[in-house]
């Protein structure tokens, strides 16, 4: 795979361009973090650990407390990074176009960190207690260290605040996403292997509504194929660069 990629001219003009560009993030945007991503050989988190053991509300009922185990020692990988130069080039970006919209499959609030507002947690936040019964956010767990942490309120499990297989996405952060990728004019796929829905299908709804489609990532993906412009290398040294091009351009002018 070409991993010094061409950024084309019709592509930095279609940034300056833009109303409204959307970007949906994945595992690989973190990579360079080192958080592990879940599917490429060697290092996929599911490469090693199986997610109907992991990541569905049946595994949770069977065995609270080593999914808790699960999601603590994640919480504490994720803790001990920072963000890298691909989330703080997507906060340049933001800045420099006329409407951002950043929706991100990850867990790992680095978007956040590294400065990006209002971004759409479409799979949740890894730091976010919520019940296991009513399903509300709970802020002030007061025994987050035992096994298995209890809702103040009813008493029920708490479990970490993020989609397992078989659930629904947040409804917010659904809607949300929805409308940015039918009302943007270019959309951006980040570090995905475009494999998970509903979230891969949003690059789908983009192209339908007319928008652009751009991949980011150095290797291919089942969207590679259907989109407009393909950069293929590692988020942290491709959109730096992009943005970099984009302000050359606009000096240009
Ligand atoms: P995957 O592990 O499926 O895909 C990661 C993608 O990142 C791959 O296509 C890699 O080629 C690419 N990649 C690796 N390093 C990169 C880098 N430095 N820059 C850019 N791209 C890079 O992870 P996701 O697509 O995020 O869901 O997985 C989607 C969902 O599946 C996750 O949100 C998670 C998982 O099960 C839930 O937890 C609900």
């Amino acid at each position: 795979m070409d991993k010094n990629p061409v950024y084309p001219e019709a592509l930095i003009d279609a940034l300056r361009a833009s109303r409204h560009v959307c970007v949906l993030s994945g595992s690989g945007i973190s990579a360079e973090s080192g958080v592990p991503t879940f599917r490429e050989a060697q290092t996929g988190l599911w490469e090693k650990f199986d997610p109907h053991e992991l990541a569905t509300p049946e595994a949770f009922l069977r065995d609270p407390e080593l999914i808790w185990r699960w999601y603590r020692w994640r919480r504490e990988l994720v803790a001990k990074v920072e963000p890298n130069a691909g989330h703080r080039a997507l906060v340049d970006l933001a800045s420099r176009v006329r409407e951002f919209t950043l929706i991100t499959q990850n867990v790992d609030g680095l978007h956040q960190r590294a400065g990006s507002d209002n971004v759409i947690e479409f799979h949740g936040n890894i730091f976010e207690d919520r019940c296991f019964v009513e399903g509300c956010v709970v802020k002030d767990a007061s025994d987050v260290s035992s096994a298995v942490p209890a809702c103040p309120a009813c008493g029920g499990q708490l479990r970490p605040g993020v989609v397992w297989f078989g659930e629904a996405i947040p409804e917010d952060a659904l809607n949300k996403a929805m409308a940015a990728a039918s009302t943007c004019d270019l959309f951006f796929s980040i570090g995905t292997s475009s494999l998970v829905w509903p979230a891969a299908g949003l690059a789908d709804t983009a192209r339908a509504a007319g928008a652009r489609i751009v991949e980011v990532n150095p290797n291919p993906t089942p969207l590679s194929d259907m989109s407009d412009f393909c950069l293929s290398g590692n988020a942290g040294t491709v959109l730096p660069e992009l943005v970099s091009r984009l302000l050359a351009s606009e000096l240009r002018a």
